[in-house]
């Protein structure tokens, strides 16, 4: 991908010509935290984070970009990572990651399970299903016993990755689920069979940060918080890393944030430069190198039912997910 929109933060941008515009005062923003990097574990440094590494050209989030490695080939599938893409903001990108990060996950060879965990099925309708044609959803799978996840997993139009998917008989879970035993657990334990099979799990999580969204962390070794590239997509950042504490503390210690994603990201408006700089700031390596840039052809690419790396391959999109790929599989152990 072009990583263009190079931009200085306390490294001046190559090649720049003249002198950024002035800073006009912006107002105040919730920062997660003093310092989110030190309660937080992440993934082992990359190679190319050495501080030693050769110097090279300033990537959209204001550092080096790094030359990702091919993704290897997968001989034999299973121990899936699980995912929850998490951000009760709404809006932020969050299904659009899940489809198209599964997609070009996909196409180097995973076994993606895409898991829709949202009530308003936009991963579902995103994928070309009709909300109201769909027999067994997630909801028959959480909430009735006989039934297995082999009769709820429907193939998508994309080899190798496979749909949970769902409609708005899901918000009827969030009230039910209260009375369960162990109701945070319950994602985590009809999705058990699933590890064996694929490599990767992607739950796409709704804007809330109730009790489905807790069942999905539950479930998950890692979290993808996507992250619009404007101002106001840094409040409420602090209130996600508390649940996320929280749930690590409380329910699963193995969970991880495995990056923050700037998504939207338009490198010609100084605003998105500084967004990107402020996640940096305080977020820092856990930031994505990639970032995906603001295109109507993420919406044509729903409007047709399918990831824009089918709908639209050679786009820039479609490279900046499978980008994405490459970056998450360089950070995820055993992948
Ligand atoms: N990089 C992008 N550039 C332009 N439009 C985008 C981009 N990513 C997503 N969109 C569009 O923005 C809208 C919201 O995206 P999406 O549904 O992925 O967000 P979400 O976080 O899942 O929303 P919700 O919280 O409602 O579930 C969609 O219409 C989508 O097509
Ligand atoms: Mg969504």
């Amino acid at each position: 991908m072009n990583a263009g929109g190079t931009f200085g933060g306390s490294v001046p941008p190559s090649g720049a010509t003249g002198e950024m515009p002035p800073r006009t005062p912006r107002p105040p923003v919730d920062p997660p935290s003093p310092d989110p990097r030190d309660e937080l574990p992440v993934s082992d440094p990359l190679p190319f984070e050495r501080p030693d590494a050769p110097q090279r050209e300033l990537g959209p989030t204001g550092r080096p970009m790094p030359d990702l490695p091919e993704p290897r080939p997968l001989t034999t599938h299973g121990h899936a990572r699980v995912i929850s893409m998490c951000n009760q903001k709404g809006g932020v990108g969050k299904t659009t990651t899940a489809i198209n990060l599964g997609a070009s996950l996909a196409e180097y060879g995973r076994k993606v399970l895409l898991v829709d965990f949202d009530p308003q099925g936009s991963l579902s309708v995103g994928l070309g299903l009709n909300p109201h044609e769909m027999e067994l959803t997630v909801y028959n799978l959480l909430m009735e016993k006989d039934v297995e996840l082999s009769e709820v997993v429907v193939p998508t139009g994309v080899e190798g990755m496979d749909l949970l998917p769902s409609n708005i008989d899901l918000s009827a879970a969030e009230v039910q689920l209260v009375h369960e035993v162990a109701r945070e657990q319950t994602l985590q334990r009809v999705l058990a069979p699933a590890l064996a099979e694929y490599d990767v799990v992607l739950i796409d999580c709704q804007p809330s940060l109730g009790l489905l969204t807790v069942n999905a962390l539950t479930a998950s070794d890692g979290v993808i918080v996507p992250l619009e590239c404007e101002y106001f997509a840094l409040r409420g950042v602090a209130l996600l890393k508390t649940t996320i504490d929280k749930v690590r503390e409380r329910l699963n210690p193995k969970l991880e944030i495995d990056g923050v994603l700037g998504t939207m990201y338009d490198g010609r408006t100084l605003h998105s430069r500084e967004v990107m700089e402020r996640l940096v700031q305080a977020w820092g390596d856990r930031v994505f190198h990639t970032v995906i840039r603001r295109t109507v052809k993420f919406s044509d690419s729903t409007v047709a039912g399918e990831p824009i790396t089918s709908y639209a391959s050679s786009s820039t999109g479609a490279d900046a997910y499978r980008q994405l790929a490459k970056e998450v599989l360089a950070r995820w152990p055993d992948a």
